[in-house]
């Protein structure tokens, strides 16, 4: 086998060497170079080549060995490139280049056979689309982890209470298993979300050729099912400079980043000492290099702080098509570095998330139902007690805003009023109203469908472990 070192120079050995005087300057070729970063392509490329290459001797453009020796060709450098030895250089210019090359290097001239009926554009959007698929099904794997975590401290805390807010404003208390289980419905709209994505990822561009098909009597259709594609473009200038796909991927990306990053927002709230609703591990903490006290949330302000890569990622891509004429265009190359950084940045950000709410933070229940009895955040409940006795909920509601009122004056809370000054306020109130006020029945008369009330709440539990037992693939 011939090693790397053996691979002659560079610029002169582009493929349109002949067609050109003078060589790229050195510079040009390192900004024009891709193999930097699509070298992350490789085994999608090598797979993609193996089915271009077995469509070539099925339809008898190529022999039957010639299409064997090129397989073979190929695998060797997957093995190559697995132990590390195949370790391309800028002078390939990308991935593309440097398998070719390797391949003529390993087998000879039938090596140059390989990119008959094909060209670099269908190939790359090939590579990437198969790229894609594998990533998205990763980020599903990841998705049902975190779900699955989420589920299990839900099912810890159903009847512990959290206050619920709107505008940051104590508002009503909560099951914190309610509370866990709206993140739960946002990652599994995001993992619909990604299977919708994959469905238009799943499309083979091969054969397009450069933008206008090939004169070779290819066979599309049998290279994309090799690939395990559900279908092929149909127009080839589409085929070649669509990135519709990653754009969309891209935008589901971002609402996971969405999710994640408001409930890291959550998380470093509920950390503060102001509202203390949880303590963080030290496998999920960092300490200040001054104030010896610190603890700090830097897991979620991490996943906060990187939700803004890819928003910029989904920007820079739409910005990228915007102004492209059909078809290929070099621009597109641009695609690359976007999508590998948008992958790796939800992958991360979703693996650490997991680890945080399965091993690296604890809720305080003590607290947290302790904080739903010192406030005000009963106040609907009697309304709706005057409501449920005939008062007009409008009147009620006024009613309590004057109860209140009064309360805050006197420094008091709803449950310290006494009956005389209850019924003073509205001949209706009877011994019942404490009962009404007491924050477990506060959360669990709220049993509506969907609501946070016990019964609710698990119910809910029991259509996410129903969806968590579905095949991974909605
Ligand atoms: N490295 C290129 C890319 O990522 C491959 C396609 C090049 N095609 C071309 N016509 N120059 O887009």
């Amino acid at each position: 086998m011939e090693s790397q070192a053996s691979v002659p120079s560079p610029l002169s050995q582009q493929p349109w060497s002949q067609r050109f005087e003078g060589s790229l300057h050195p510079a040009i070729a390192l900004f024009n170079a891709s193999i930097g970063f699509d070298i992350a392509l490789i085994e999608y490329d090598l797979t993609g080549s193996q089915a271009h290459a077995q469509m070539l001797g099925h339809t008898g453009i190529l022999t039957a060995s010639e299409a064997e020796a090129i397989v073979a060709g190929l695998e060797q450098i997957r093995q190559e490139y697995r132990q590390g030895q195949f370790q391309p250089g800028v002078e390939a210019e990308d991935v593309h280049f440097a398998v070719e090359r390797r391949l003529t290097e390993l087998i000879g001239d039938t090596g140059k056979k390989l990119h008959t009926g094909r060209s670099r554009n269908d190939q790359v959007g090939t590579d990437i689309r198969l790229y894609l698929r594998d990533q998205i099904d990763q980020i599903q794997v990841h998705l049902r982890q975190f779900q699955r975590v989420l589920v299990t401290l839900a099912e810890a805390n159903i009847e512990t209470l959290i206050p619920g807010y709107t505008h940051l404003q104590r508002a009503q208390p909560l099951s914190l298993a309610h509370h866990l289980l709206a993140y739960f419905e946002m990652t599994q709209r995001d993992y619909e979300r990604l299977s919708d994505v994959r469905r238009r990822v799943n499309l083979s561009p091969l054969g397009c050729g450069a933008l206008a098909g090939t004169t070779f009597p290819i066979d599309r259709h049998y290279s994309a099912e090799l690939l395990g594609f559900e279908g092929v473009y149909g127009n080839s200038l589409d085929g070649v400079s669509d990135r519709d796909f990653a754009i969309e991927f891209m935008g589901a990306a971002s609402l996971i980043m969405v999710h994640l990053s408001r409930l890291s927002e959550e998380v470093i709230l509920w950390a503060s000492e102001e509202f203390g609703f949880v303590t963080l591990k030290d496998t999920c903490a960092t300490g200040s290099s001054i104030m010896p006290q610190k603890k700090n949330p830097d897991v979620p302000e991490l996943v906060r702080g990187k939700t803004g890569r890819v928003f910029g990622h989904l920007q820079g891509l739409l910005v990228m098509m915007k102004g492209l004429p059909l078809a290929y265009n070099k621009d597109l190359q641009e695609d690359k570095e976007a999508i590998f950084d948008g992958v790796n940045t939800v992958k991360g950000c979703l693996e650490a998330m997991t680890i945080l709410f399965e091993a690296g933070l604890e809720f305080r229940p003590v607290r947290l139902n302790a904080a739903v009895a010192e406030d005000f955040s009963n106040a609907t409940d009697v309304a709706d007690y005057l409501a449920s006795k005939g008062v007009p909920f409008r009147e009620a509601y006024n009613i309590v805003g004057q109860v209140v009122k009064t309360c805050l004056a006197q420094g008091k809370l709803l449950k310290d009023l006494t009956l005389e000054e209850w019924q003073v306020l509205h001949p209706n109130f009877e011994a019942d109203i404490y009962g009404a006020i007491a924050p477990r029945q506060v959360v669990s008369a709220r049993n509506s469908y969907g609501g946070t009330g016990f019964d609710q709440v698990r119910q809910a539990l029991d259509r996410a472990r129903s969806l968590l037992l579905s095949p991974e693939k909605s």
